[in-house]
């Protein structure tokens, strides 16, 4: 059985190499799409403090489609450029939003969710999808949360058959 082993007194950045570390070892021996994207956000969600929301939302067309997720049920397409998700698939940047209500467009699903961070998903220039997440205060992400969950995505890359999804 798969243990979280973060340690709260470890600092944060500390804490997000844990974590990088958690996913490898969580993720070696498999390459399968959905099951690897569905223990990352389980990894998330038990890892990280003071959220609400965490998962995927996958390139579909035009549209993001709802994947592999940890909290309450979602919106399920979200179409490129709209909303917090879209801006960051259409920009291929992370976007972090200190107050959700000062986000022109911000798509509301869980209500609680007061600040949110998405982090693109780009395999050699290909955009698969986004992680998204969300929390119940403002302003909880900063740049060393960016800096982390950039280096998460950049670790689920290689192990994640995106193409067969
Ligand atoms: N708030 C997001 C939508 C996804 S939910 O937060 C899970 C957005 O504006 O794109």
């Amino acid at each position: 059985m798969f243990e979280v082993q973060i340690d709260p007194t470890r600092s944060k950045a500390q804490r997000y190499r844990d974590l990088e570390g958690e996913l490898a070892s969580l993720l070696e021996d498999e390459t399968d799409a959905l099951a690897n994207l569905a223990n990352a956000t389980s990894l998330l969600a038990h890892s990280l403090d003071r959220i609400n929301w965490c998962g995927f939302y996958l390139l579909r067309g035009e549209d993001l489609l709802l994947g592999p997720f940890q909290g309450k049920p979602a919106c399920v397409r979200i179409p490129v450029g709209k909303g917090v998700c879209g801006a960051a698939a259409a920009r291929r940047q992370t976007v972090m939003v200190p107050d959700v209500n000062r986000f022109p467009g911000h798509i509301t699903c869980d209500p609680a969710s007061r600040s949110e961070i998405v982090v693109p998903i780009l395999e050699k220039d290909v955009l698969r999808g986004v992680l998204d997440v969300d929390s119940p205060e403002t302003e909880r992400f900063d740049e060393e949360d960016r800096a982390g969950l950039e280096k998460f995505v950049a670790v689920l890359i290689p192990r994640v058959a995106w193409g067969r999804l």
